[in-house]
């Protein structure tokens, strides 16, 4: 089972610490990235803040919410958000921005969530499930957390533009089949370890 804990605290740990999924590391470069792109800032997050509409007063869990760029303005539209995230570093980053009193979690997606049935009116999951290899127990959780007829919002990377990189990078990647990639970022000048 996901180890999980809740914040603050004097010591938080990453969910499932994983060399491949290493937020930790790239945290602060990864979210001064998030802040300017063209692929975060001025497409994903508004499309997503478009689609989710008029949110005052809705129960909103924002699913790898990251350092919070999304929690951030559903909460200056009114919404009621609680952000959860594998990443401590990520979520050390959304605490500095959201203050004390924001509801941020540490909760590995892939296992049991912290929260009781029908807890939220919508789950908003922008560019995280990609991270998952099975989708099926996260889905089965996220609408138990979610009230009957609530919304789940999911952006993912878009398989196209994936396998034109991979193109681009002289890779032959089979489009329709399933399989696993790896991609080497460098943040903020850290590298992957
Ligand atoms: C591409 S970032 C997107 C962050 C945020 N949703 C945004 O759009 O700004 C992906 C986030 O998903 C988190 N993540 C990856 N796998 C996860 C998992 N299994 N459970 C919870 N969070 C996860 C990462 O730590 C990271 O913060």
């Amino acid at each position: 089972m996901a180890r999980m804990s809740t914040m603050p605290e004097d010591h938080v740990e990453t969910a499932n610490p994983s060399p491949l999924n290493d937020y930790d590391r790239i945290a602060e470069g990864y979210t001064a990235e998030n802040e300017t792109s063209l692929l975060n800032a001025y497409y994903e997050r508004p499309a997503m803040l478009e689609l989710a509409g008029d949110v005052t007063g809705r129960r909103i869990l924002d699913a790898g919410c990251g350092s919070g760029p999304l929690f951030s303005a559903l909460r200056d539209r009114g919404a009621i958000v609680t952000g959860i995230d594998a990443s401590a570093g990520m979520l050390e980053l959304a605490r500095q921005r959201l203050g004390a009193d924001a509801d941020l979690r540490v909760a590995d997606l892939a296992g049991q969530l912290p929260f009781p049935d029908g807890a939220f009116d919508d789950v908003i999951g922008s560019l995280v499930l990609h991270y998952l290899e099975d989708w099926g127990p996260t889905l089965a959780e996220l609408r138990r957390v979610l009230k009957s007829g609530g919304r789940l919002l999911v952006s993912v990377d878009h398989p196209f533009s994936i396998a034109l990189f991979q193109h681009m990078a002289g890779e032959k990647p089979k489009y329709f089949e399933t399989r696993s990639r790896t991609e080497e970022w460098t943040m903020g000048g850290r590298p992957p370890r």
